[in-house]
Protein backbone atom coordinates (compact mmCIF):
# COMPACT_ATOMS: atom_id res chain seq x y z
CA UNK A 1 0.00 0.00 0.00
CA UNK A 2 1.38 3.13 -0.89
CA UNK A 3 0.55 6.64 1.61
CA UNK A 4 -1.10 8.86 -0.66
CA UNK A 5 -2.22 12.56 0.02
CA UNK A 6 -5.77 13.82 -1.36
CA UNK A 7 -7.50 16.88 -1.23
CA UNK A 8 -11.01 17.01 1.02
CA UNK A 9 -13.72 19.35 1.34
CA UNK A 10 -15.95 19.78 3.96
CA UNK A 11 -18.44 21.45 2.33
CA UNK A 12 -21.04 24.44 3.35
CA UNK A 13 -23.98 22.55 3.71
CA UNK A 14 -21.99 20.58 5.73
CA UNK A 15 -20.33 23.32 7.89
CA UNK A 16 -24.06 24.95 7.85
CA UNK A 17 -25.26 21.75 9.47
CA UNK A 18 -22.87 21.60 12.42
CA UNK A 19 -21.26 18.07 11.19
CA UNK A 20 -17.54 19.33 10.97
CA UNK A 21 -16.55 17.31 14.05
CA UNK A 22 -18.73 14.10 13.44
CA UNK A 23 -16.94 14.10 9.74
CA UNK A 24 -13.21 14.45 11.06
CA UNK A 25 -14.09 11.74 13.91
CA UNK A 26 -14.94 8.97 10.70
CA UNK A 27 -11.90 10.27 9.20
CA UNK A 28 -9.48 9.81 12.05
CA UNK A 29 -11.14 6.94 12.70
CA UNK A 30 -10.55 5.61 8.90
CA UNK A 31 -7.28 5.89 9.69
CA UNK A 32 -6.80 9.26 7.86
CA UNK A 33 -4.53 11.86 9.00
CA UNK A 34 -4.75 15.55 9.02
CA UNK A 35 -1.96 16.97 7.86
CA UNK A 36 -3.08 20.49 6.71
CA UNK A 37 -6.54 22.33 7.14
CA UNK A 38 -8.06 25.91 6.59
CA UNK A 39 -12.09 26.77 6.95
CA UNK A 40 -12.51 29.79 3.62
CA UNK A 41 -14.86 31.12 2.05
CA UNK A 42 -14.78 30.51 -1.96
CA UNK A 43 -15.19 33.01 -3.86
CA UNK A 44 -17.13 32.27 -7.06
CA UNK A 45 -14.02 32.68 -9.20
CA UNK A 46 -12.34 30.09 -7.14
CA UNK A 47 -14.62 27.90 -7.54
CA UNK A 48 -14.98 28.31 -11.03
CA UNK A 49 -11.23 27.46 -10.80
CA UNK A 50 -11.21 24.56 -8.25
CA UNK A 51 -13.62 22.96 -10.74
CA UNK A 52 -12.81 23.87 -13.56
CA UNK A 53 -13.09 20.20 -14.93
CA UNK A 54 -16.53 20.05 -14.98
CA UNK A 55 -17.01 23.53 -16.73
CA UNK A 56 -19.20 22.59 -19.42
CA UNK A 57 -21.17 20.22 -17.13
CA UNK A 58 -24.99 21.58 -16.70
CA UNK A 59 -24.38 21.71 -12.92
CA UNK A 60 -21.19 24.45 -13.04
CA UNK A 61 -22.82 27.34 -12.47
CA UNK A 62 -25.15 25.69 -9.75
CA UNK A 63 -21.94 23.61 -8.20
CA UNK A 64 -20.24 27.10 -7.78
CA UNK A 65 -22.61 28.97 -6.67
CA UNK A 66 -23.23 26.53 -3.83
CA UNK A 67 -19.33 26.36 -2.93
CA UNK A 68 -19.15 29.92 -2.67
CA UNK A 69 -21.95 30.30 -0.42
CA UNK A 70 -20.60 29.78 2.93
CA UNK A 71 -17.73 28.90 4.52
CA UNK A 72 -16.10 25.42 4.09
CA UNK A 73 -13.26 23.33 5.25
CA UNK A 74 -10.59 22.19 2.85
CA UNK A 75 -8.20 19.85 3.90
CA UNK A 76 -5.20 17.41 3.12
CA UNK A 77 -5.42 14.21 3.96
CA UNK A 78 -2.49 11.70 4.03
CA UNK A 79 -2.91 7.87 4.38
CA UNK A 80 -2.64 4.40 2.74
CA UNK A 81 -4.01 4.58 -0.48
CA UNK A 82 -6.24 7.57 0.84
CA UNK A 83 -7.18 8.56 -2.84
CA UNK A 84 -9.44 5.67 -3.23
CA UNK A 85 -10.08 4.84 0.36
CA UNK A 86 -11.55 8.41 1.18
CA UNK A 87 -14.19 8.01 -1.86
CA UNK A 88 -15.17 4.80 -0.64
CA UNK A 89 -15.41 6.60 2.72
CA UNK A 90 -17.52 9.77 1.00
CA UNK A 91 -19.95 7.41 -0.58
CA UNK A 92 -21.55 7.73 -4.00
CA UNK A 93 -21.54 11.25 -5.15
CA UNK A 94 -25.43 11.06 -5.21
CA UNK A 95 -26.63 10.43 -1.47
CA UNK A 96 -29.39 8.35 -2.61
CA UNK A 97 -26.89 5.90 -3.79
CA UNK A 98 -24.90 5.92 -0.77
CA UNK A 99 -23.73 2.86 1.18
CA UNK A 100 -24.58 2.84 4.57
CA UNK A 101 -22.56 4.41 6.87
CA UNK A 102 -20.90 6.29 4.48
CA UNK A 103 -20.58 10.56 5.23
CA UNK A 104 -22.75 11.32 2.48
CA UNK A 105 -24.97 8.42 3.43
CA UNK A 106 -25.19 10.39 7.25
CA UNK A 107 -24.71 13.74 6.14
CA UNK A 108 -25.43 15.05 2.38
CA UNK A 109 -29.05 15.90 1.39
CA UNK A 110 -28.79 15.84 -2.36
CA UNK A 111 -26.22 15.21 -5.42
CA UNK A 112 -24.94 18.84 -4.82
CA UNK A 113 -25.57 19.44 -1.12
CA UNK A 114 -23.14 16.46 -0.61
CA UNK A 115 -21.34 17.54 2.23
CA UNK A 116 -17.92 16.58 1.71
CA UNK A 117 -15.59 16.50 -1.64
CA UNK A 118 -12.33 14.05 -2.21
CA UNK A 119 -10.00 14.12 -5.30
CA UNK A 120 -10.60 11.45 -7.94
CA UNK A 121 -7.15 10.43 -9.09
CA UNK A 122 -3.44 11.40 -8.52
CA UNK A 123 -3.32 13.66 -10.66
CA UNK A 124 -6.34 15.21 -9.59
CA UNK A 125 -4.99 15.42 -5.76
CA UNK A 126 -2.11 16.75 -6.73
CA UNK A 127 -3.84 19.72 -8.42
CA UNK A 128 -6.32 20.45 -5.99
CA UNK A 129 -3.63 20.29 -3.03
CA UNK A 130 -1.91 23.10 -5.06
CA UNK A 131 -4.98 24.70 -5.12
CA UNK A 132 -5.65 25.68 -1.77
CA UNK A 133 -1.83 24.59 0.10
CA UNK A 134 1.94 25.33 -0.68
CA UNK A 135 4.32 23.22 0.43
CA UNK A 136 5.14 24.93 3.72
CA UNK A 137 1.37 24.36 4.78
CA UNK A 138 2.00 20.79 4.92
CA UNK A 139 3.13 19.55 7.91
P1 LIG B 1 -17.72 16.57 -6.00
O1 LIG B 1 -17.13 15.28 -5.54
O2 LIG B 1 -17.37 17.78 -5.24
O3 LIG B 1 -17.36 16.80 -7.55
C1 LIG B 1 -18.22 17.50 -8.45
C2 LIG B 1 -19.51 17.88 -7.83
O4 LIG B 1 -20.55 18.29 -8.70
C3 LIG B 1 -20.09 16.69 -7.10
O5 LIG B 1 -19.32 16.41 -5.95
C4 LIG B 1 -21.51 17.18 -6.83
O6 LIG B 1 -21.60 17.89 -5.62
C5 LIG B 1 -21.77 18.17 -7.96
N1 LIG B 1 -22.88 17.79 -8.81
C6 LIG B 1 -24.01 18.49 -8.94
N2 LIG B 1 -24.84 17.90 -9.80
C7 LIG B 1 -24.24 16.78 -10.22
C8 LIG B 1 -24.60 15.73 -11.12
N3 LIG B 1 -25.77 15.73 -11.76
N4 LIG B 1 -23.71 14.74 -11.30
C9 LIG B 1 -22.52 14.76 -10.66
N5 LIG B 1 -22.14 15.72 -9.80
C10 LIG B 1 -22.99 16.73 -9.59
Amino acid sequence: MAIERTLSIVKPDAVEGHHVGDIIKILEARQFRIVAARLIQLTKREAQGFYQVHRSKPFFESLTEFMSSGPALVMVLEGDNAIARLREVMGATDPAKAAPGTIRNLFATGIEHNAIHGSDAPETAAYEIGYFFSGVELT
